[in-house]
């Protein structure tokens, strides 16, 4: 068996769950059966859920706008930050309320919460109106889950302690029409000492080429007009694959692909950010100028400890390369307030590190302590007080350059593909430029899924404001 076989769910395995899919079906016959997911957390479990979602969608259920009027209520978690944690909760108990007066009502709580043993049994003890608890790595097994669930009316708890499989071929219905993500690869092996995603998504996992190709061309042919790569760190992928397979390899394939017009990825590692991907992004027409490239922290000390494997001064090395190879490239980056020991000559390196880069935006979080991280132990934990001092004065500093940054477009013509209406508008219509700022417009709904020229006639510091030429 190649190494390769070793991963792939099994082609009788995904007929056997399209069979549950059926029998569900029939099940849900003749009634007017309706599901909601909520999702937290990154653009992976996003696209988790719209794989859920294309399995309810042949499962005969239809999306509900309320959670209230819904016969399965997922909670498709995340468990980056102690935050996101706490509102799942907060909801799982408001529920109980609702399964009293609806006994069939099925509740299911998925993601990388679940991939903790101890999150599994406060919610089995303390939430005993939930119905069915399923990790990250077993999501194509939903419609056999949904069917114990509907069949014993007893809790099923099905959790893969290791790396899961890749399954291809599952149903997905996707929230947008022009943009579409696409995930390339699973799990991370970097052990960042803050993060939690090793332990629960579990090793690198790249998916076959031919797949992704595949699934990228299906998409061009349905009109999706730009895709987003994703992984927790897309720089590896290939290298699980055993043949001369790497991420600027794939770019380059994906961007020969008719019908799709731009092409963004994340995240990346900047450790493994090769030239050959720097070259690619410079190369592929296709690929989108603009590189998120997490820094977390400037101080090499810090980074050390957070065991990133780069100190500041190469960061900013790498940096300038792209810089130098790329012109006009627009970059992003996370940052970590407050990990254990931070002290305020740290926190200056981080201030030093983005004005330096000038990144266009930010990303900016509080050190969260996440039980199991090797940083989760340390006795240097830096107060919230501190840490949202620190919050502030980064904001500041981030505000300021990205509005500088933005300032240099005003009266320029600039291209964006039309995503669709503006929030709370009828008449203003909402795209990005290749850089990946959002600029507001007056139009019309043929616009969307174009490329349009516009004119920027003002600037803020989050988005723009054009005039179509
Ligand atoms: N606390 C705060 N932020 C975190 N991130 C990951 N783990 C933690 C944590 N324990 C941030 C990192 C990462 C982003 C997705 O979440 O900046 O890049
Ligand atoms: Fe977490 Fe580091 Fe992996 Fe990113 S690279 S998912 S921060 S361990």
């Amino acid at each position: 068996m190649s190494k390769r076989e070793t991963v792939v769910v099994p082609q009788e395995e995904i007929v056997r769950q399209k069979e549950f899919l059926h029998l569900i079906r029939e099940l849900n016959l003749g009634k007017l059966k309706k599901y909601s997911i909520s999702t937290f957390g990154c653009q992976m479990n996003e696209n988790d859920s719209e794989r859920l979602a294309g399995m309810l969608a042949e499962m005969g259920y239809t999306e509900s706008q309320k959670t209230e009027d819904s016969d399965l209520i997922i909670y498709n978690t995340c468990c980056v930050r102690e935050n996101a944690e706490l509102k799942v909760y907060g909801h799982l108990g408001s529920l109980k309320r609702l399964k009293k007066q609806n006994p069939d009502l099925i509740i299911a709580v998925c993601g990388c919460m679940m991939q903790q043993p101890e999150v599994v049994e406060h919610i089995k003890q303390k939430y005993r109106h939930v119905d069915l608890i399923f990790g990250t790595h077993n999501l194509y097994k939903f419609p056999e889950l949904v069917y114990s669930s509907m069949m014993s009316g007893k809790t099923i708890v099905d959790i893969w302690e290791s790396s899961g499989f890749i399954a291809e071929d599952m149903p997905i219905e996707r929230k947008d029409g022009v943009k579409a993500w696409v995930t390339v690869m699973y799990g991370c092996n970097n052990f960042c000492s803050y993060c939690i995603v090793p332990y629960v998504r579990g090793r690198e996992r790249s998916r076959g080429l031919k797949d992704i190709v595949n699934e990228v061309t299906v998409l061009g042919q349905q009109g999706y007009k730009e895709i987003t790569l994703l992984g927790q760190n897309v720089n590896s992928y290939g290298k699980d694959l055993g043949e001369d397979i790497s991420f600027a390899k794939l770019l380059y394939e994906l961007n020969k692909v008719d019908g799709i017009e731009r092409i963004r990825f994340m995240t990346s590692h900047p450790k493994d950010l090769s030239d050959e991907l720097i070259y690619a992004i410079r190369d592929c027409r296709k690929v989108c100028n603009h590189l998120h490239l997490p820094v977390q922290a400037g101080s090499t000390k810090v980074l050390d400890e957070m065991n990133r494997k780069y100190t500041k001064e190469q960061y900013l090395e790498l940096i300038a390369k792209v810089k130098e190879n790329i012109p006009g490239i627009s970059l992003s980056t996370d940052i970590i307030i407050g990990f254990p020991g931070e002290t305020e000559e740290d926190f200056d390196d981080t201030v030093d590190v983005m004005e330096k880069v000038r990144y266009d935006m930010a990303y900016t979080f509080l050190y969260s302590k996440r039980t199991g991280t090797p940083a989760a132990k340390s006795t240097e934990q830096v107060s919230d007080d501190v840490k949202k001092h620190r919050f502030d004065r980064l904001l500041e500093v981030q505000n300021r350059i990205s509005k500088e940054i933005n300032d240099e477009l005003l009266g320029k013509e600039v291209e964006i593909l039309v995503e669709g209406l503006s929030k709370n508008s009828n008449t203003t219509y909402t795209g990005r430029t290749e850089t990946n700022k959002i600029v507001n417009f007056k139009g019309s709904s043929e616009l969307v899924g174009k490329l349009v020229r516009v004119r920027i006639d003002k600037v803020q510091t989050w988005s723009l404001e054009g005039t179509l030429i």
